[in-house]
């Protein structure tokens, strides 16, 4: 079967060298705490998890949270589900929720109304890539790697049809593919 490796928007150097930038501010921002849980959304964020935590210099937890959009799988319906919660006790901890993309900003001001419900002492926000353009509700990104536009993403987590997460880049396709 043949591949058409999709087109760089954003290399692998230039992801590499933009979270080792978030992992030193946010080391600094969090010098002081001890009580630090990253939140991955999955699964878009597995790898800039895994990339970002391993570069942080500070002590901190991993838990994992899944959430699904109703609707057609490229359009969001802003109706968002809860599919997996976080297994650890989060009350009292400063969490970081950590996404692939913000596109309309639905799932994420979800999750993080949904997350106050555990009685958090913070929470604030990460997200290596943003659609600017594509904003439907307002939400506070704390950390952002990069503003994109309106394009269709995959690579680094991101997926179209579940295909191109593993690629090492961040990389646009059609999505007629
Ligand atoms: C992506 C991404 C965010 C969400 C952002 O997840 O990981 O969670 O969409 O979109 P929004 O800002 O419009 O709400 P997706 O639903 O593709 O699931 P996946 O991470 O499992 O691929």
């Amino acid at each position: 079967m043949s591949y058409d490796a999709p087109e760089v928007l954003i290399s692998e150097d230039d992801i590499q060298s933009r979270v080792t930038e978030l992992a030193a501010q946010i080391s600094e921002d969090y010098a002081d705490c001890n009580d630090l849980v990253l939140v991955g959304v999955l699964k878009g964020a597995f790898i800039f998890l895994a990339d970002l935590s391993r570069q942080l210099k500070i002590p901190r937890l991993i838990e994992f949270i899944a959430v699904s959009s109703y609707g057609s799988s490229n359009v969001s319906s802003g109706a968002v589900r809860l599919v997996m919660d976080v297994r650890g006790n989060i009350e009292g901890k400063h969490l970081l929720i950590v996404e692939d993309i913000v596109d309309t900003g639905h799932t994420l001001k979800y999750l993080i109304g949904m997350l106050k419900s555990h009685r958090p002492a913070s929470i604030k926000t990460c997200s290596l890539v943003r659609k600017a353009e594509s904003a439907q509700v307002e939400v506070k990104i704390d950390y952002l790697g990069f503003d994109i536009g309106d394009e269709w993403v995959v690579g680094y987590g991101l997926d179209y049809a579940e295909q191109h997460r593993t690629l090492p880049y961040i990389g646009i396709i059609e999505p007629t593919e």
